[in-house]
């Protein structure tokens, strides 16, 4: 099998990192405003990250917010950073894969769209977000296509030849809890007819 990082690095090259990005932009502008609700209601700015972050446009997407003090992406595919970079000279794009790299700083909200189940263990990645990406209080939303009851994306591991971790929705739900979020909350984001649409989840780091 090959690494999904060496196949969105390829992608870069033949533009359909662009595809990706008007194909997801419908779900993540629900999730983003699920999320930005939250972490700019009481007036305070905050810090963003965006993980598996691609082109990085909802880096530059979230950083165009009124009460956004910083926004970071990070991706293991090098061509997708260097795209970033040179796209945008004002925000963070750093090269880093996941589950091992630990976070510069602290942030108030983590998103991912259509990143963790490239893990082979995504609650690994999960537990990391919750106990080491998030300050006290923040809040994560993340995105998934591939879901067990999402099953057009069940032949995506063969047809890409790319490992894909497969969770039906209870279980991506009980693993928010396992490692610690609250106030975990989902939906479909972005549903068409007769499509399953994106499994959204958001929750929150306990305030401590
Ligand atoms: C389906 S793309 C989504 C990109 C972006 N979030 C978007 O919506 O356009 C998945 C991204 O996750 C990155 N990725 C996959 N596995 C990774 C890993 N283990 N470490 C770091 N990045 C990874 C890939 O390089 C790719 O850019």
């Amino acid at each position: 099998m090959k690494q999904a990082t060496d196949v969105f690095n390829e992608w870069v090259h033949r533009g359909k990192d662009e595809g990706m990005e008007r194909g997801h932009a419908p779900a993540v502008k629900e999730m983003l405003d699920a999320a930005l609700n939250k972490v700019s209601s009481n007036g305070t700015a905050f810090e963003f990250a965006d993980l598996g972050c691609g082109n990085g446009w909802v880096v530059r997407m979230v950083a165009a917010h009124a009460g956004c003090a910083s926004a970071d992406g990070f991706d293991g595919a090098q061509n997708m950073i260097a795209k970033a970079k040179n796209i945008d000279s004002k925000n963070g794009y750093h090269i880093a894969m996941f589950p091992q790299t630990k976070p510069p700083k602290k942030y108030d909200l983590v998103h991912s769209m259509e990143f963790i189940y490239y893990l082979r263990e995504p609650k690994v990645m999960l537990q990391s977000i919750h106990d080491d990406w998030l300050s006290n209080g923040g809040w994560a939303v993340i995105g998934i296509d591939h879901y067990a009851e999402n099953e057009e994306s069940l032949s995506w591991p063969e047809a890409l030849d790319v490992h894909m971790s497969t969770f039906s929705e209870k279980q991506w739900i009980a693993m928010w809890h396992e490692v610690g979020f609250e106030d975990v909350r989902s939906w479909r984001a972005g549903q068409q007819s007769g499509k399953s649409g994106t499994l959204a989840i958001i929750g929150k780091k306990n305030q401590k």
